[in-house]
């Protein structure tokens, strides 16, 4: 069975608890229980890791070489910052696609950059917990050809 590692960063796990207005309503619980079902329905396994310790995220993606079909991942914060988890999706291998709930460009200007956005398959952002789903979409359509 083809399998998909969700990475949610920092917060992640607090999502819809507050800023509603840039992240939406959907609580992670909610978000990942969506995910697990579009992965059920497509025979797909979609597994979730989530820390808000940037050197646990850095291991998970490594340790994803070889192991899963596609990567998606929320850095949160880390985005910004990290050149540990650019190595780390470069190191991995695996195809990677980069999610936000809100949209950069929108923001302050020191989310305007994503250390990880030269090295990932693609970005999808600005849509809320959408964001997760169509990057799911995307990779069950490459993995299975179906949704
Ligand atoms: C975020 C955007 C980041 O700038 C912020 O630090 C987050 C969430 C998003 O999904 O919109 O924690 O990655």
């Amino acid at each position: 069975m083809p399998r998909v590692l969700v990475i949610h960063g920092p917060l992640m796990n607090h999502i819809g608890e507050a800023e509603t207005d840039l992240y939406g309503m959907e609580t992670y619980e909610e978000i990942n229980a969506s995910l697990a079902a579009m992965g059920a329905a497509a025979e797909v396994e979609v597994d979730v890791f989530q820390s808000a310790i940037e050197g646990e995220l850095v291991n998970a993606i490594a340790e994803a070489r070889g192991k899963y079909n596609f990567i998606i991942i929320n850095p949160a914060a880390y985005s910004h910052t990290s050149v540990a988890i650019h190595d780390a999706v470069v190191f991995c291998g695996v195809p990677t696609i980069e999610v936000h709930l809100s949209s950069l460009a929108n923001r302050e200007p020191f989310r305007n950059q994503s250390t990880i956005s030269r090295v990932v398959t693609g970005r999808i952002e600005g849509l809320g917990a959408e964001s997760y789903r169509l990057a799911l979409r995307y990779a069950i359509e490459r993995l299975v050809g179906h949704e």
